[in-house]
């Protein structure tokens, strides 16, 4: 069985849609470690409650991104995982770390890539009037937030929303396709060849763009 590290910086709730699916079978993967930045993120008690190892590797004893990031990797690279899944994990990452994981290194973010990189990307959505938003899986490429897309969710932008609806109803997306693009991985249906993405035909989704009444 194929094993992964999540690496996050906060809450971690997508952390969990992993785990659970970890745990109830439907994700072939064994989640080896659980490792942040900040000593404080919510996910690590609960990640450590379920039996996971945690580790942190706080930014702030480092004096340059350098450091910090080969301090990170040789805590993620002693698990020796297949994969490492960014979830929540707010740093911007060296070129170094990024190359030294190419096509083993995953992240979600909550836009429809290459649309809203970045921060506040649910006020940024309804400030600039679009009626589809989401979120998309791809795996990580030097620039921030950029890089060839796995999957990805629309929902729609409804009237009367504000920046905390509109998150709600795309970070329930979230916790779908994060679990399916890892497992696609572990099946070994997923890989970056080229820089492009190759996925073997799915049996159980015709397509990598999902909608909430698709996704099954
Ligand atoms: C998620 O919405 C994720 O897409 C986003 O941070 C949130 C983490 O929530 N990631 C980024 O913005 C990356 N650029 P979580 O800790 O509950 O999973």
């Amino acid at each position: 069985m194929k094993s992964i590290v999540i690496l996050i910086s906060g809450r971690g709730s997508n952390m969990v849609s992993l785990i659970n699916a970890a745990a109830d079978g439907s994700l072939p993967v064994r989640v080896a470690a659980v490792l942040s930045n900040r000593p404080d993120a919510k996910g690590l008690q609960i990640a450590a409650a379920a039996g996971i190892a945690t580790q942190v590797v706080d930014h702030t004893l480092f004096n340059d991104r350098e450091s910090f990031d080969a301090a990170m990797t040789a805590a993620i690279d002693s698990f020796s995982p297949d994969l490492v899944v960014l979830a929540g994990f707010m740093r911007i990452l060296s070129d170094g770390f990024v190359m030294h994981y190419v096509g083993r290194l995953i992240n979600i973010h909550p836009s429809l890539l290459p649309s809203f990189p970045g921060l506040h990307t649910h006020q940024r959505a309804l400030d600039e009037g679009v009626r589809i938003h989401g979120c998309t899986v791809h795996f990580v490429t030097p620039a921030l937030d950029h890089g060839p897309i796995v999957v990805q969710a629309a929902v729609p932008v409804i009237d009367g929303d504000d920046a905390a609806t509109l998150a709600a109803r795309v970070l329930t997306q979230e916790h779908r396709i994060y679990p399916l693009a890892v497992r696609w991985f572990a099946e070994g249906r997923l890989r970056l060849n080229g820089g492009r993405v190759e996925l073997d035909a799915p049996q159980d989704h015709a397509s990598s763009l999902i909608s909430p009444q698709a996704a099954g």
